[in-house]
């Protein structure tokens, strides 16, 4: 109601602070077209636009990129939702997040037949392994499959990234240690912390590359990031693992509830692939746990991590027929509020039955 009110007074004062700042002294100021030529009445030099020629993309990047997000298993709320034994989710913060960045999103529903859900994986342009709890059987067993294609489609030469966060990030460390018991126990359930990062880490070609160094600053003192795990590993532990220790750099550690380290983010040295075992997607979208930052600091965290996720997946130049995206979007589903409950996910995709859109 107020700003309606003030928005004309606020509006006068602008125009008139930048009248005066363009008689005082500043020629190279920058004009609204509005302003360009206003003092006078000839109106044919009042904008010319051949002044305001928009560069052409670059064609180099994808400018219509996909993010594939593989569904867990269950409904994301403990039965509340469904108790279909099919059931599997995608909590709607995962989706928010690629779109934030400027992406759409294909669910990759994984209970699906194989052969559909790799037809789909050929429509993204990345993929989000997302939070959860499933370790074994069918789930991750599609995780390691579709890993494992990602690593390829970069080898032939595409640039295909992967965005493993909490879940995934351990589901990606059991896979490149092939151990499945490399994980430890970690106390780090709803808390919310600073990232502590490595001495003279190259931040370059990492989630944090997009940061102003004020908020990389502010990320090492405040608690800007939201942590909900109770597994993870040591640096002693990850670098002490050839596998792990040459295809990832550790980029930030975190301290638990007790005291112990673990690591927090990674970046594969060769591949686009990133692991954070902190959740960039929920200081933005999601209210269900109380500690979750909701600063404008923390915001900014979400809305640059959603950027670099989005700028790698522009750089993958696979794009399928628009039909056989748009039928397959995840805009031809619809998600199920369930933030009354005050825990657990605010909005959730459930899907139940089989649904092959090709
Ligand atoms: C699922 O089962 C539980 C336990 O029987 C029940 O309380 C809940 O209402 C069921 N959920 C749905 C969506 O029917
Ligand atoms: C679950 O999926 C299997 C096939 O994967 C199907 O045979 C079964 O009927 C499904 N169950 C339900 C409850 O939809």
């Amino acid at each position: 109601m107020w700003s309606y009110v003030w928005l004309p007074i606020l509006l006068s004062l602008c125009t008139d602070a930048i009248t005066m700042v363009k008689a005082a002294e500043s020629p190279a100021a920058i004009f609204l077209p509005s302003q360009v030529g206003a003092a006078d009445d000839d109106e044919s030099r009042a904008f010319d636009s051949r002044n305001y020629v928009c560069s052409a993309p670059n064609p180099d990047l994808n400018y219509k990129p996909v993010i594939g997000i593989l569904s867990h298993p269950g409904d994301g709320a403990s039965g509340r939702l469904s108790n279909d034994s099919n059931a599997s989710y995608i909590a709607a913060s995962y989706v928010k997040l690629a779109e934030a960045g400027g992406a759409r999103v294909i669910p990759l529903i994984f209970n699906e037949p194989e052969e559909s859900l790799f037809q789909k994986l050929g429509l993204v342009n990345g993929v989000i392994f997302t939070g959860g709890w499933a370790k074994e059987g069918l789930y991750y067993e599609i995780v390691k499959k579709i890993f494992n294609k990602a690593l390829e489609r970069n080898d032939a030469g595409e640039h295909f990234p992967v965005y493993a966060i909490c879940l995934g990030f351990e589901l990606v460390t059991m896979i490149i240690s092939q151990n499945r018991d490399i994980l430890e126990k970690v106390d780090a359930k709803n808390s919310a912390s600073s990232l502590q990062f490595v001495e003279n880490v190259n931040i370059e070609g990492t989630v944090f590359q997009r940061f102003p160094p004020e908020l990389l600053k502010k990320l090492n003192t405040d608690c800007l990031v939201m942590q909900n795990h109770q597994w993870g590993i040591s640096p002693g532990r990850y670098e002490g693992n050839i596998a792990l220790s040459s295809f990832f750099n550790i980029v930030t550690t975190c301290i638990d509830d007790h005291g112990k380290a673990y690591v927090s983010t990674v970046q594969s040295k060769k591949y686009p692939v990133t692991g954070v075992q902190w959740h960039p997607e929920k200081n933005a979208f999601e209210w269900g746990l109380s500690r979750i930052p909701h600063s404008e600091d923390a915001i900014q965290v979400t809305q640059l991590a959603a950027n670099h996720l989005v700028s790698e997946a522009r750089k993958s130049l696979n794009r399928p027929t628009s039909g056989k995206v748009l039928s397959n979007l995840i805009y031809n589903y619809k998600p199920t509020y369930c933030g009354y409950e005050g825990r657990g996910y605010d909005e959730v995709y459930i899907f139940t039955q089989q649904r092959s859109l090709l």
